[in-house]
């Protein structure tokens, strides 16, 4: 099964000059998006599914979505440092055939998935995500969430055209990298309990 996270960003550009410390610094929100790759990246043996990140970069002169599947970065990450300079070269030279770069709106993106994807909405006011239990494994499932800031509200009307199930980690508000942490930590529970029967 394909389990993408499609994490939009309002403030992360591509081909701008940043450097760890400037990242650190807090340029750009780029560190949000380091912590979801590193988080993800530590489920990838733990899963039964190839996990992908997807990057939307929303601001309007950029409108850009980068593809980063499981089969990327081979090498171990060991920390959000790892997980920055991975990124880092992705953003500046886009390098690695693995990874998808494509200019594209949210709309398009969304619309180039749909055969093989049901999409997610995550947001506190959704359903429980425990609802979803019976309808994993029937096919690709895409989590799309915000970064730092909630996704912009034209995405939002755009989720209502693409029948999109909103589902809730539940009142609280949990930071992007924990949330995608807390999704993987459900499927494989979904996963285990379904062997059990
Ligand atoms: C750090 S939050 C975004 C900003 C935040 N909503 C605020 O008030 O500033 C990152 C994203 O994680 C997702 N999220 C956070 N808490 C959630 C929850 N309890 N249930 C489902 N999704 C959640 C949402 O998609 C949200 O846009």
């Amino acid at each position: 099964m394909e389990v993408a996270f499609l994490v939009s960003s309002q403030t992360l550009r591509f081909g701008s000059k940043k450097s760890i410390k400037s990242i650190v610094g807090g340029q750009e929100r780029m560190d949000v998006l380091s912590r979801c790759f590193l988080n993800l990246q530590r489920w990838k043996d733990k899963i039964n599914a190839n996990l992908s990140l997807i990057i939307f970069l929303s601001h309007p002169d950029e409108q850009l979505a980068i593809t980063i599947p499981h089969t990327s970065s081979q090498n171990k990450m060991e920390d959000e440092a790892d997980s920055t300079r991975f990124l880092l070269n992705i953003l500046s030279e886009g390098q690695e055939s693995a990874i998808k770069i494509e200019k594209n709106s949210f709309e398009a993106l969304l619309k180039s998935m749909t055969d093989n994807y049901r999409f997610y909405y995550l947001t506190p006011d959704g359903l429980d995500i425990d609802e979803i239990e019976n309808k994993v494994n029937e096919r690709g499932m895409c989590f799309i969430l915000g970064s730092q800031y909630d996704i912009m509200p034209n995405q939002e009307k755009t989720l209502i055209d693409f029948n999109i199930i909103p589902i809730s980690l539940g009142k609280q508000n949990y930071l992007a990298s924990h949330v995608i942490t807390i999704v993987c930590y459900k499927l494989c529970s979904f996963n285990s309990s379904s062997k059990d029967e």
